[in-house]
């Protein structure tokens, strides 16, 4: 059935790399009522530096709510009906306030950032043997991990020094600093963050579900300025200003992970794949944790609820995906805005012969090379911005397919078709040669936000909200369209094929 002006609603902020979203479902039916969007800036302070700032993160978020539920005036529906909302965020930024002051130390460090290069190298050195994986808790990656970007700010900027020596320091994820802010800040904000997000900082143990002392130690980072970790589905507090002060705050996610709960991949083997800034392909393997020696990382999918057990996750993680067509805008100039990208690719219909690898971060899952950069090679006099988006496009189907192959190796159950997600599926060009790539259907969701939708049924099925079941006989009906491949699978391994000596390319352009 369609909702109606009366059904429960449940909301969920979702805090990505490129922009900020607040959207409001209904409990009953999953369909989504309202939102609102804000894109966030970035700042590049450095070469390979990412930053974001803490307060635009949080002014973006509260402009959200307040739009959002101005559109529900709008449409005579009472705010009164949201019981509660969801938190989910881009992963692994790293940010540090004072408790007193409610002030940032320092912008977000975000997820992209590469300055803790020299950070890894020194932490390798002190393992035993210089051994990589002497703690191998969350196997490759460490570059990006929170841990690193955590001891960068202690070891180099002064005013987290003074902080943590103050006993007045909190650090935490985007989600922790926003919920910190919901609920109050300076005057008694909670400082948590649930398992999902623990889970990529490097400093917690996935088996026992909690900050690792050994870790700690390790990095050398104080556990005390550490949120408290919670599962991804309790009240963690309630919201105390705005329009929906009072509401509580009830689910917390990781994108991907809100993604994965969004997309009721459930079930161990289930998969989905979400398309952001960066493309994130997760399967779930139940209540076991499974290593992979292929690159992929292991990490905690959810835990719904403080006495439910924890599921668990690998992942294949890709820097740059919707990053290149912002690449394409902001730095060439290539299309005015983003949409554009598909028309002009679809005009060439081709890359003719044009590898195009965004390592602009490096490349992460499976090669995990932080000095990998992009190239755009087999350039002829007949190649043009068609061509260029078209290669762009197709890096980001090639991506998919490195970390597929490397998922279908781990798993030995091959996937038989990809459920995808994200701003960039709207692409139906992208989605056809996304298929075309893999020799294999992908399916998308007709409402494509089930990042937002995840976080919110997460929020919705807290113990003392309990809007919404997550027992498998009541888990919405969500529409789907289905692109089949329509090359044949030769093809597909010929131009696979040249990538991947585009990609050895990148990885060793200096030499
Ligand atoms: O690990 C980083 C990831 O969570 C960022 O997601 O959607 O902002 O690219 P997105």
């Amino acid at each position: 059935r369609t909702s109606s002006s009366m059904d429960p609603l449940v909301a969920a902020i979702d805090q990505g790399t490129s922009s900020t979203r607040f959207l409001v479902f209904s409990a009953t039916t999953a369909e989504l009522i309202s939102h609102h969007q804000v894109e966030i800036n970035q700042s590049f302070p450095k070469e390979g530096w990412v930053e974001e700032d803490p307060k635009e993160i949080m002014h973006s978020v509260y402009e959200c709510v307040e739009r959002t539920c101005e559109k529900l005036s709008q449409l005579n529906i009472d705010v009164s009906n949201i019981k509660a909302l969801g938190v989910t965020n881009q992963r692994e930024t790293t940010l540090v306030w004072d408790k007193e002051t409610g002030e940032p130390l320092y912008n977000a460090i975000v997820w992209l950032d590469l300055r803790t290069q020299l950070t890894v190298e020194r932490l390798i050195n002190k393992a035993p043997g210089r051994n990589k994986n002497h703690l191998k808790v969350q196997d490759d990656g460490h570059f990006f991990c929170f841990a690193v970007k955590l001891r960068w700010l202690l070891d180099n900027v002064d005013e987290v020094q003074q902080a943590v020596l103050n006993e007045r320091a909190m650090f935490g994820t985007v989600d922790s600093w926003i919920i910190w802010c919901l609920t109050g800040g300076s005057s008694g904000g909670v400082h948590c963050t649930d398992v999902s997000n623990a889970s990529r900082t490097m400093l917690f143990n996935i088996h026992t579900m909690d900050w690792d002392p050994e870790l700690c130690r390790y990095f050398d980072v104080p556990m005390e300025i550490l949120p408290q970790v919670r599962s991804s589905s309790e009240i963690y507090g309630w919201m105390k200003s705005s329009c929906l002060a009072g509401v509580p705050i009830s689910g917390c996610l990781g994108d991907q992970s809100a993604a994965l709960v969004g997309q009721m991949c459930f079930k161990e083997g289930q998969a989905k794949n979400t398309y952001g800034t960066g493309c994130f392909l997760l399967r779930n393997t139940g209540t076991k944790p499974v290593m992979s020696d292929h690159g992929l990382l292991t990490t905690v999918a959810y835990k719904l609820g403080k006495d439910e057990p924890a599921c668990y996750a690998l992942e294949g993680s890709v820097a740059i995906a919707g990053a290149v067509v912002k690449w394409l805008k902001d730095n060439m100039g290539i299309v005015q805005s983003s949409s554009e990208i598909e028309k002009l690719a679809a005009a060439a219909g081709t890359s003719y012969g044009c590898y195009f690898v965004p390592a602009f971060s490096g490349l992460y899952a499976p090669y995990w090379e932080p000095s990998a950069r992009g190239i755009i090679c087999g350039l002829t006099q007949f190649t043009n911005r068609k061509h260029l988006a078209f290669a762009a496009l197709e890096a980001v189907c090639f991506q998919t397919r490195e970390i597929l192959d490397a998922m279908n190796q781990d798993s030995g159950v091959p996937l038989t078709e990809l459920q995808v997600d994200g701003g960039m599926t709207a692409n139906r060009l992208l989605m056809q040669l996304q298929a075309d790539i893999l020799c294999m259907p992908v399916v998308r969701p007709t409402m494509s936000e089930t990042t937002a939708l995840g976080a919110a049924m997460a929020a919705g099925a807290a113990e003392g909200v309990d809007v919404w079941s997550l027992s498998p006989d009541h888990l919405p009906h969500v529409t789907s369209e289905k692109y089949e491949p329509q090359i044949n699978s030769d093809e597909s391994e010929f131009r696979f094929a040249r990538w991947k000596k585009a990609v050895q390319k990148a990885m060793n352009w200096e030499t």
